[in-house]
């Protein structure tokens, strides 16, 4: 966290992701010869720590900058400035080769479960695709294995592997890119806006079974949603993001019961009372 990390740590617990002091922007195209090309600021200055196993959520309102500090802590663009260490890795300073073996130990799941699927590929290559990502990976019999496990890890059959995506669901669509995330056994997994597009029941059976699969397998998520009631769901602690800057971090529970910052005020006021108790 960004105030004291230390203090929300168990000391026994071992730190997996340091984010330093992250800024980042986006050059708009230039507008005029004589002018300098606009930016738009879209992180600034965002610390925090995350352990082995705990949940950290982000939230905050669209255009805040959530989804861009997914990408950096995923790697997926440079930071302007500041640094993700994974496990004591600058992940912004390993060369190519590096960083693609790296990437076993963090996974992504998006937010749209239709747009994230290729609709030509079977489950089976869906699923089965950040392992072929990675250098020396086995035989196709043997990714063919651990992709079948993956899909009964997240309540799937094996004979979904020779299915479509748009054979399913859009929450076991969902099922099946955490199956995706899951192949390669990483320990972090960023979730930007899991459930945003499920109905409220479908939301919380996801997310029960993020909770469910965190604990059988000693994950970490960096949870991004604009909704602070799906991050208590799933998350100890969170920070609270205004235009790009953390404004208030601590246990979710102290954030949604009493709120310091009139932003995350603003926020609490904006979950909805049906949302709630579907969730809680
Ligand atoms: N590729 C881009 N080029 C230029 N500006 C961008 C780009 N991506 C994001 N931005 C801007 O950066 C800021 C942060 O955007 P970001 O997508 O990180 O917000 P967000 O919190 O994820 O929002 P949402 O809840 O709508 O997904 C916004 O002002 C956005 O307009
Ligand atoms: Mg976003």
């Amino acid at each position: 966290m960004s105030a004291s990390p230390e203090a929300h740590m168990a000391a026994e617990e071992t730190l997996l992701l340091r984010v330093s002091d992250l800024c980042h922007d986006y050059q708009l195209p230039r507008r005029s010869l004589w002018r300098a090309p606009p930016r738009v600021e879209a992180l600034r200055g965002v610390s925090f720590e995350l352990g082995s196993g705990r949940s950290l959520g982000v939230v905050g309102e669209s255009g805040s900058g959530k989804s861009t500090l997914a990408r950096l802590v995923m790697a997926l663009d440079r930071p302007s400035r500041g640094r993700v260490q994974l496990l004591g890795r600058d992940l912004h300073q390993l060369d190519a080769a590096a960083l693609r073996a790296a990437r076993r130990d963090f996974q992504m799941v998006f937010q749209d479960p239709y747009g994230s699927l290729d609709p030509r590929l079977t489950v089976e290559r869906l699923v089965s695709e950040p392992l072929t990502a990675q250098a020396g990976h086995g035989p196709r019999e043997q990714r063919r294995i651990l992709a079948g496990q993956a899909l009964e890890q997240v309540g799937l059959r094996l004979q979904d592997l020779d299915k479509y995506a748009h054979e399913f669901s859009g929450g076991q669509r969902q099922r099946i890119a955490i199956a995706r995330a899951l192949i390669t056994r990483p320990r972090l997994i960023v979730a930007d806006e899991p459930v945003s597009a499920l109905d409220v029941s479908v939301q919380a059976q996801v997310l029960n079974l993020l909770q469910d699969l965190q604990q059988q397998l000693c994950l970490s998520y960096l949870f991004i949603s604009h909704d602070l009631a799906v991050v208590q769901h799933v998350c100890d602690e969170a920070i609270v993001l205004q235009q790009g800057r953390i404004v208030e971090s601590g246990p979710c529970s102290r954030l949604f019961h009493a709120p310091q910052h009139p932003y995350t005020r603003s926020l609490v006021q904006a979950v909805p009372r049906q949302g709630l108790a579907g969730l809680v």
